[in-house]
Parts: structure tokens; sequence; C-alpha cells
């Protein structure tokens, strides 16, 4: 069983994710979404979410793409998620090419072509949340 390991914070679930779920699932058999924590999100991202975790997480749970959702707490973490979880491939979107080629040594690394035109900020612009 191949085992894909994504992740981010989701909040606002837009067809731009659904399309990255999708995307990232057909890479393999098992998909887990390592979501950023409120905490994480304000902290080091320095987002505020609409959501909370858990109502994020809700909704990923809700997806046929999805397997399981995971925390993520810290920059740190992936590799020893990849370790721990017997971690296939990474699959990210590609806003973030080339952050985390530094993975290659513990596993594939993907970067999907982001859907264009839509993202949580540009729906909080929209709607000027
Ligand atoms: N993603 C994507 N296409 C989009 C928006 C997001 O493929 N149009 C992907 C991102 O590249 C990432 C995952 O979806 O792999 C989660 O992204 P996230 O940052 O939570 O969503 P954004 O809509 O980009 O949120 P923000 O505007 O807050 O950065």
């Amino acid at each position: 069983m191949k085992k894909i390991i994504t992740y981010g914070t989701f909040d606002l679930l837009h067809y731009g994710h659904i399309n990255l779920l999708k995307r990232a699932k057909a890479l393999g058999d098992y998909l887990i979404v390592a979501l950023s924590t409120d905490e994480f999100n304000w902290n080091e991202k320095h987002k505020k979410c609409y959501f909370s975790f858990e109502q994020r997480k809700q909704l990923l749970e809700s997806i046929r793409y999805v397997d399981l959702v995971i925390p993520e707490t810290n920059w740190q973490q992936k590799i020893t998620d990849v370790q721990d979880f017997k971690v296939d491939a990474f699959a990210i979107g590609d806003d973030w090419k080339g952050k985390f080629d530094y993975l290659q040594e513990y596993c594939e690394v993907i970067y999907l072509p982001r859907t264009p035109e839509i993202s949580t900020t540009q729906i909080k612009t929209d709607l000027k949340y």
C-alpha cells in the first residue's frame, strides 16, 4: 500500500483544496492530511482561521480522498511523520516548490500545480472577512 502525506490549513474549504486532495490521493492508496492547528497557524503562519481545528478536521474527514487527519503543530515534524506513518510520498501545492526537497532523503517529494484563481485569502478578501 502506497501512503501519501500532505500538510496545510484547509480553512474555508474550497475547490482548490478538493483538487489538491484528489490528486494527492491518486498518487497512492492512503492519504494522510497533517492539518495545521489553530496555535501553529497563529504563531508560525500568522493566519487566523475562520473554522477551528476541530471543524476543519471534521470537514476533511468527510472527504472521500482523505483517510486520516493528524495535527500539524510545528515545522519540524515532517521527517518523524514520514517515518512513524511509513509514508512513501509527500505531496503539496507548488506554492511550496523546493521548500521541502530535504524530505527526498526519506520519501518521494511531489509538488502539485495549484488550482488557479482560488485561495482562502482570496475568499476572505472578497467577503471582507
Ligand atoms: N492549494 C491548491 N490550489 C489552490 C489553493 C490551495 O492546490 N488554489 C493547495 C495548497 O498548495 C496546499 C493545500 O491546498 O497544498 C492547502 O493550502 P492552504 O494554504 O490551506 O490553502 P490556501 O487556499 O492557499 O490558503 P491561504 O490563502 O490562507 O494561503
